[in-house]
């Protein structure tokens, strides 16, 4: 298993492009099982979960390829659903990646019928899915938890209004996807409002969906008969640029990433303005700049448009710096405070009670070997070495890989002293 290891202490700075989201390509490769034709998404980052995505779509017997890269360096990834046989993803694959529920809609919506594995929980929480169940239940299916599996058994879909009793991100897009070939108009209501459910709605609409209201909390699908392929540009991963700006926080640099959406990162770049750090937003790219104190803060991660979950470690880290006291709650997931521990070994002073972590700036951290827990838990422990005297070594660094593309090369372009070990 790889490690990252860590020289810390230098401001990074300079300028660094951002990939395509994971959490955006995801749901698009999913749609493709909707289609009549084959689909091609452009700027789909090189990740385990995207490549792990393709082995479960490969093993329902679609074609799935990646292109090379155009004149831009963005690859697209091929797929042909026009071959899937077997409407089933199995527990070897879904095991390691939950986001493979998110063909469950668009199998039961094309197939009629759908067998996944259950995903299990995961280091963050239980993450259940009876939301996506519910909604497919109000539509005419029929389903059933068998061995480990969810049988999901529906003639055409029909029309539906679904409530959701929490917002969920995947449970809006199984559920908008599953709709938009259902008989009927389908409301979904308490719709989640991220901007990667925008992204699959403008998708579906160049398909030929017929989808109003993403981005609200009402999401109105008229169902029609078929859906064609196109060619879809994934959106930039935000989750990614806010780690990657935060790196130029958190080390007091000024780091410039190119291709984020700003309008996409509202919270976080506000909480960092608020936090004394300098913030310079333009269409195409967004600066950060830090030289003073880091401002302590409080910060309670909510649904979109509120701050995100997946980038509060990675802000926890940068407040162990601060000049005070900082409260972090966390109101989405019940165990996502992983990177605590692991902080607190560099000598970050972090105290937590239930769902909220008090934490007292320190002058600063100091290096350490540390363990990798969680996807955005491993953001935060680079960060904090990236900021500490002396060496960092992060390991089980695969958790990483799943969500940042090549991130040792990007920190390294800014000045990071980071390298890949194989342990
Ligand atoms: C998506 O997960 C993201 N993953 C997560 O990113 C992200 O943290 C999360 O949304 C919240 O923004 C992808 O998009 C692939 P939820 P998802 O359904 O959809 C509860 C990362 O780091 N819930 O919005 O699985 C659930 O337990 C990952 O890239 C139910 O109780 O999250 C959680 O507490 C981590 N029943 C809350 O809702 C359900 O049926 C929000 O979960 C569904 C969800």
């Amino acid at each position: 298993m790889d490690i990252f290891v860590i020289q810390g202490g230098s401001p990074l700075s300079g300028t660094v492009r951002v990939s395509g989201a994971k959490n955006a390509a995801l749901p698009l490769m999913a749609a493709s099982l909707l289609a009549e034709g084959p689909m091609e998404i452009v700027g789909a980052p090189r990740l385990r979960d995207i490549s792990t995505f393709g082995k479960v779509l490969r093993h329902m017997g679609a074609s799935v390829e990646r292109l090379d890269a155009g004149g831009d360096g963005r690859e697209t990834v091929r797929i042909d659903p026009r071959t899937v046989g077997k409407a089933e993803a199995p527990y070897e694959l879904v095991k390691t990646m939950r986001a493979s529920v998110l063909v469950l809609g668009p199998l039961v919506a094309r197939h009629g019928r759908a067998r996944i594995s259950l995903p299990g929980g995961c280091a963050i929480g239980a993450r259940p899915i009876d939301q996506h169940l519910k909604g497919l239940e109000l539509m005419g299916a029929k389903t059933s938890l068998v061995e480990g599996y969810v049988e999901v058994d529906a003639g055409r879909l029909s029309g539906a209004t679904i409530y959701f009793d929490m917002k969920t991100v995947t449970g809006t897009e199984n559920l908008m996807m599953a709709a938009t070939l259902a008989r009927g108009t389908t409301v979904l209501k308490n719709a989640a409002r991220e901007p990667e459910v925008c992204d699959l709605a403008r998708a579906l609409r160049a398909m030929g969906a017929d989808i109003e209201g993403e981005g609200t909390d009402e999401i109105a699908v008229r169902g029609t008969d078929s859906l064609r392929g196109t060619r879809h540009e994934v959106m930039p991963d935000r989750i990614e640029a806010s780690t990657l700006l935060l790196a130029g926080a958190i080390t007091g640099g000024d780091v410039t990433v190119r291709g984020a959406d700003p309008f996409a990162m509202d919270a976080v770049l506000t909480k960092l303005a608020e936090s004394g750090a300098e913030v310079f937003a333009d269409p195409g790219s967004v600066r950060v700049r830090r030289e003073g104190p880091i401002r302590s803060l409080n910060l309670e991660t909510s649904p979109y448009p509120g701050f995100p979950t997946d980038v509060q470690a990675q802000f926890m880290a940068y407040l162990c710096l601060g000049d005070g006291f900082s409260i972090v709650r966390e109101t989405i997931f019940e165990n996502r405070f992983m990177h605590v521990a692991e902080l607190r070994r560099m000598g970050a002073r972090i105290e937590v009670s239930g769902n909220a972590a008090a934490v007292k700036g320190v002058q600063a951290l100091s290096g350490a070997p540390l363990m990798a827990t969680d996807l955005r838990a491993s953001a935060s422990l680079v960060l904090a070495g990236l900021a500490a005297n002396g060496t960092t070594e992060v390991l089980r660094i695969y958790h990483l890989d799943r969500g940042y593309e090549a991130l040792e090369n990007k920190l390294a372009r800014l000045g990071a002293r980071i390298s890949r070990v194989k342990e």
